[in-house]
Parts: C-alpha cells; sequence; structure tokens
C-alpha cells in the first residue's frame, strides 16, 4: 500500500535517508521548533495526565503532509514514558488486525494509527468501545453457534494522523479528546529547523544559505530537510563541501525549486489549469487525468500550498487559477480572473 503521507519525500529517497529523517527527528517538546500553541496545549495535557497517573485522552493531528505529525505522536510517547505502537488505516484490513494490536499493548501505551481517515467501516466499529471503554468485542466460534463476549484491553492513549479531518467519520472524530492542527511553518522557524538539521548532519552552512532553503521549503519542515541534503550533495560534489548562498543557489536552480518553493510538478499543475483548461474552473479527476498523477496526491499533498499561497482555489465547480497564479507562470492575467481566495 503506498503511504500517501510520504509523497512529499523523494521518489528516489534511499533506506539510508529514510533513517536520516529519523535521525534529524525532535525527540522532545525543547526541539520541536514551531506549532507554538499546538505544542504548548500538548505539553500541559501531557503533563496533566502524568501529574494524575492517568492515560493520556485520546488526541487527532491534522494537517498537510511533513508538517510533524508523526514527530509529535513520538513526542509525545516520549514525554508520557511509554511506549508507542505504529500502524496505519490502510494496514488495518481486518478486525483482528486491531483486536491482535490493541490486546499488545502495555498500560498506557500510546497506539499511533497514521492515515487514520483510511480505516474501513469494521475496523472502526472494533475501535469505538476500544476508545471510550477499553474493551473490545470478539467472535469466538464459527456458524450458528458462534457469539461474541467482550474482552478488556489496556488502557492505552490513540493518537491519529490525517491529512483530511473532512474524511473522518463523527463517530470516530468524537471519539478524540484532544485535536491538534498543524499550519505551515513560518520562515524564521523553517530557518530554525533547517539549522539544527544541519548541525546534526555536521553540514557547514552559511547563514544566508540556510534562509534560501528555509525560504523555498513550502512551509514544510520535510521539505527544508530534503533541500539541506540535496544542496550538500551538490556542494560536496562540486564545491568540496561548504554551503555558500552562491552554490545554494545554483543546486535549487538545479534542482528546479523556484524562489517561491514550488517544484515542477507545482508548475505543472499550474501551467495545466492555465493553458489547457483557460485558467478553470477544472474539476480534480479531469486535471489529474491531464496530468498523470492520482487526484488524492494533488489534493492531498500539491494542493493545499498552492492555495495557502493564493495561487489556486477550490470552487464548487472545480479548481481556478488566481491572478498570482497566471503571473507565478509568467503568464498574462486574463481579466476574467480573480483576485482572492474569496471571490
Ligand atoms: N517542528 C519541527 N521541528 C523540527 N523538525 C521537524 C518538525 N516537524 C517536522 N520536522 C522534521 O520533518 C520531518 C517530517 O516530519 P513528520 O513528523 O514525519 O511529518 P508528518 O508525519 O506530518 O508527515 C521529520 O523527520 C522531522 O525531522
Ligand atoms: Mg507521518
Amino acid at each position: 500500500m503506498i503511504d500517501r503521507s510520504d509523497r512529499l519525500a523523494d521518489p528516489n529517497e534511499s533506506v539510508e535517508e529514510r533513517d536520516l529523517e529519523v535521525t534529524l527527528r525532535p525527540k522532545r517538546f525543547a526541539e520541536f521548533v514551531g506549532q507554538r500553541v499546538a505544542k504548548e496545549q500538548l505539553q500541559i495535557f501531557v503533563q496533566a495526565a502524568k501529574n494524575r497517573g492517568d492515560t493520556l485522552d485520546h488526541v487527532l493531528i491534522a494537517g498537510p503532509p511533513g508538517l510533524g505529525k508523526t514527530t509529535l505522536a513520538g513526542i509525545i510517547a516520549n514525554e508520557l514514558g511509554v511506549g508507542m505502537h505504529t500502524t496505519s488505516g490502510p494496514a488495518l484490513e481486518r478486525k483482528v488486525d486491531v483486536a491482535g494490536v490493541l490486546t499488545n499493548l502495555q498500560e498506557g501505551d500510546v497506539l499511533f494509527v497514521d492515515e487514520i481517515h483510511r480505516l474501513n467501516a469494521a475496523v472502526e466499529e472494533v475501535l469505538y468501545p476500544a476508545m471510550e471503554d477499553f474493551e473490545i468485542d470478539i467472535m469466538i466460534g464459527e456458524g450458528p453457534s458462534a457469539r461474541s463476549i467482550r474482552m478488556a484491553v489496556p488502557p492505552f492513549t490513540l493518537i491519529g494522523a490525517t491529512t483530511r479531518t473532512g474524511l473522518l467519520t463523527t463517530p470516530l472524530r468524537d471519539r478524540f479528546g484532544v485535536w491538534q492542527r498543524l499550519e505551515y511553518y513560518e520562515p524564521d522557524e523553517l530557518t530554525a529547523i533547517v539549522r539544527r538539521s544541519a548541525g546534526i548532519l555536521g553540514v557547514t552552512i552559511d547563514d544566508p544559505a540556510v534562509v534560501e532553503i528555509a525560504g523555498r521549503a513550502r512551509g514544510t519542515p520535510r521539505v527544508a530537510n530534503r533541500l539541506l541534503r540535496r544542496v550538500r550533495d551538490f556542494a560536496e560534489v562540486r564545491h568540496e563541501g561548504h554551503v555558500s548562498p552562491e552554490i545554494c543557489i545554483a543546486a535549487l536552480e538545479l534542482f528546479q525549486v523556484d524562489h517561491e518553493g514550488l517544484d515542477k510538478l507545482d508548475r505543472d499543475i499550474l501551467a495545466a489549469i492555465a493553458e489547457k483548461f483557460d485558467g478553470g474552473p477544472v474539476g480534480l479527476d479531469t486535471l489529474a487525468v491531464a496530468l498523470g498523477e492520482e487526484g488524492d496526491t494533488l489534493q492531498d499533498v500539491y494542493e493545499p500550498y498552492l492555495i495557502m499561497r493564493g495561487f489556486l482555489k477550490r470552487t464548487s465547480r472545480g479548481r481556478v487559477l488566481t491572478r498570482s497564479g497566471f503571473r507565478h507562470c509568467g503568464l498574462e492575467v486574463p481579466s476574467s480572473a480573480s483576485d482572492t481566495l474569496f471571490d
């Protein structure tokens, strides 16, 4: 099963690089940069649960890929001093999969379910009593003599991560006591993240180069770290390793990351709407076919940033390019093009 939350990861990324991502992952709240409100609230809930000797309430973390959902789940488990078990919506296919996972937990453990919006209905049903009363119903026997018995599971904290809260069913959503939505990061926060990562990776880099990478990172720590690693490769092969601003800019140009941080597919999306569909509106599926991409990937991975930057907007009739979108493509702005996200 494809893990869409990792789509912003480089398709050429090796296992070694995945390990690097783990190395760069903050382990404590103190190392976690930005998301001030979410972080402060979570710190309080974690501390309160610890003080009472209670299990932390279930937590739902939403936001586009690469903003730190998995990282935060790990930090919460760490700060609580409990174990973390990781699984995902698509991996929990059958009721017995869930029962297996739940009965293997230690009291107080964190169960991290990535892409929780992709759980199927049968599996969700097993989760409801588990989340609410720490009990599950299991079927014993087969055929007419089959019966269901209730079984206790250890109290646990479910942390769900999702790129799309809109796809969660209401009963599931209602069973989370804590909701957090992660936002795109500010440039100075990304600067701090790039500086920290360069330190861990032992990359020598001039400050303006750090700022340059941060500015082109699509507001996303995973992208910031990836750009840093690519720029480092370039500097090592062409320039003995040190990352100066000139080398950094040359590398980013070679990798086709523009000054707004858009990559080739981002620009292809904008250009397709402008040129093939007269600026829109165009339906998601039609656009996906035109680009040879999956609709889900466009919607979860690419669009949120383009919309946040005001290049694109979603309307009831489809996707529409804004004036800034036309300008970014270097095209003349038609008089019919709209100005803001809201008209
Ligand atoms: N607030 C942060 N501070 C520092 N690094 C971060 C932060 N959030 C994310 N990262 C880095 O970005 C990478 C991607 O984060 P991750 O938690 O996997 O994102 P998500 O699960 O939301 O897709 C991690 O390896 C981590 O190094
Ligand atoms: Mg993740």
